[in-house]
């Protein structure tokens, strides 16, 4: 799972960037921490959102080789290491860590994240997790594996109910928020799925997207560390 998960977002980062966001999009994730200190950002991808980031200094990590490169080149400190495995940094070491569109790579394997995200994070902190909404039917249905309408790049990348992620927290004593928001986004690698199966969905993607356009895309859970 580690080692198709690099592969294919080597694959995707093999230009100098993996997504594009609206400044917009940016200044909102920007915004979910005022004041972020010491802050870390999980799966940094090719270091677009961590690069927008006012923080007192910015470490990242990613599985894939390549987005830690490119997170490196937009001057995130970047380590390329598994999520659920152990981190390469000392206990208590962040006051802040984003997790932004990555836990519905883990095909669930969210325990051993979780304490490590735990372990690295110092008593009063904040972890801001950000995700695709699986209450919303059009990312349901374009995440969804096995749906005729996945247009995510990998073939077991759910969306989430934020419900299946807070008892992690909330077992930890974390305080949380969770609530909406609407985050876009471009992949820029377009050649996973060829044109003729891009051109058959998107009258159904198109159709659906319009139907739930005012649904946020994304929820954000706001979870402050007991001191
Ligand atoms: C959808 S992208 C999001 C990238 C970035 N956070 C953003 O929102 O633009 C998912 C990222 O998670 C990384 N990733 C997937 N599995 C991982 C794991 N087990 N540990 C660390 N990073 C992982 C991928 O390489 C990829 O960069």
């Amino acid at each position: 799972m580690k080692r198709a998960q690099s592969a294919l977002f080597d694959r995707l980062a093999a230009g100098d960037r993996l997504y594009t966001y609206p400044q917009e999009s940016l200044d909102k994730l920007n915004a979910l921490v005022p004041a972020k200190g010491r802050t870390l950002d999980v799966g940094c991808g090719d270091g677009t959102i961590p690069e927008c980031f006012d923080a007192d200094f910015t470490a990242g990590f990613d599985v894939s080789f390549r987005c830690a490169q490119l997170a490196r080149s937009r001057g995130i400190r970047a380590a390329v290491a598994d999520a659920a495995n152990g981190l390469p940094y000392a206990d208590e070491t962040f006051d802040t860590i984003y997790c932004v569109d990555v836990l519905h790579h883990l095909e669930q394997r969210w325990e051993p994240v979780f304490a490590e995200l735990n372990r690295v994070l110092r008593p009063g902190g904040t972890l801001a997790i950000v995700e695709p909404d699986a209450r919303n039917p059009f990312v349901r249905w374009t995440q969804a594996p096995g749906s005729p309408i996945r247009v995510a790049p990998y073939d077991n990348e759910p969306a989430i109910d934020p419900a299946e992620l807070t008892p992690f927290l909330e077992r930890r004593g974390y305080e949380l928020t969770v609530r909406p928001i609407h985050i876009e986004g471009e992949q820029v690698e377009r050649s996973v799925f060829p044109l003729w199966q891009r051109l058959a969905k998107a009258p159904f993607t198109l159709a659906l997207a319009f139907q739930y356009r005012n649904q946020p895309n994304k929820f954000v859970i706001l979870a402050r560390k007991q001191d």
